[in-house]
């Protein structure tokens, strides 16, 4: 089934605040780039080209001065406005008419995933049910929880549990088939007057339609929604940069790398861009030539 992306880059960021007081959570930096890179750059290696970006009315100036129509990218992306918190969920009321009969993938705004991206091209695959990730974690309290049984089948998702029944949190990267309009519109907002993506995923749970999949520990899943994971994740990805020599989410190169754009295209982007080293750094990518390197790590 054709699948449409949905990033979610709502909440007004008072977990970081004065941090977020003028620029918004997810422009905030994450070492050497701002953070919506991250999740944007997952998309993208998942092969999705049409995106939808949803804010708040205050932050989408600067995110859509940022990313533009995408077409830079050789991606397609729209934007629309969550005027209040009313939940993740309530993203695919907002994005009804873009995603149209396609399916959907929704990423949060502050996920950040670094590894091989098989398990999450598998789930794009997918026709028919849900697909969400399980991630072990030391904290699960402060995400949603899943429990599995000892079939390995999932057995019960918990939104921030006092006392989880496992370590496994799930991660803010979701696939869906295209019911999840249809389902999102029968939702009725939490005590906390949200639509739970949690509540969602529960709906296609007892429809037999959920499919879990654990991410193994290979692959790093940071989250930046408090000053010390921000920290974490930034000096995280600087270290492997470092190491390396290569950038992580570098978008340019990733579209590059995946052929949404040509040598042309990416030397016309390189040659605008302000003398520094993200720029030196793009020339060397134009000059090895698109198929050099993985733009993810191999398993
Ligand atoms: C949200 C979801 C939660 C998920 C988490 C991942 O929580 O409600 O289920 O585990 O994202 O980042 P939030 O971070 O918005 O509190």
């Amino acid at each position: 089934m054709n699948k449409k992306a949905i990033l979610l880059a709502g909440g007004a960021g008072t977990r970081l605040y004065p941090l977020t007081r003028i620029v918004c959570k997810q422009l905030l930096p994450v070492y050497d780039k701002p953070m919506i890179c991250y999740p944007l750059a997952t998309l993208m290696l998942g092969g999705l080209r049409d995106v939808l970006i949803i804010s708040t009315p205050k932050d989408l100036p600067m995110l859509q001065d940022y990313l533009g129509d995408g077409s830079w990218l050789g991606i397609r992306i729209e934007y629309a406005a969550q005027p209040k918190p009313e939940g993740i969920a309530q993203a695919f009321l907002i994005g009804a008419d873009f995603l149209g009969d396609a399916g959907a993938s929704l990423i949060l705004g502050d996920n950040i995933f670094y590894g091989k991206l098989d398990f999450y091209r598998k789930a794009l695959s997918l026709e028919r049910g849900a697909c969400i990730f399980g991630y072990q974690v030391r904290d699960p309290e402060r995400y949603g929880v899943v429990e599995f049984g000892p079939d390995g089948r999932a057995l019960s998702l918990e939104e921030k549990p006092k006392n989880p029944k496992s370590p496994f949190a799930i991660p803010g990267l979701y696939v869906y088939d295209n019911r999840v309009v249809e389902y999102c519109r029968a939702l009725r907002p939490s005590a906390r007057g949200e639509l739970e993506i949690t509540d969602l995923n529960l709906v296609y749970l007892r429809a037999k339609e959920l499919h879990v999949k654990l991410l193994s520990r290979g692959m790093a899943w940071l989250d930046t929604g408090t000053q010390a994971s921000l920290l974490e994740a930034g000096n995280y990805i600087a270290t492997i940069e470092h190491r390396q020599g290569l950038k992580i989410a570098c978008l340019e190169e990733v579209a590059f790398r995946m052929r949404f754009i040509n040598e042309t295209e990416l030397e016309r982007l390189v040659d605008a861009l302000p003398k520094g080293e993200y720029r030196e750094y793009l020339r060397l990518v134009c000059a090895e030539g698109p198929g050099a390197f993985s733009p993810e790590p191999a398993a």
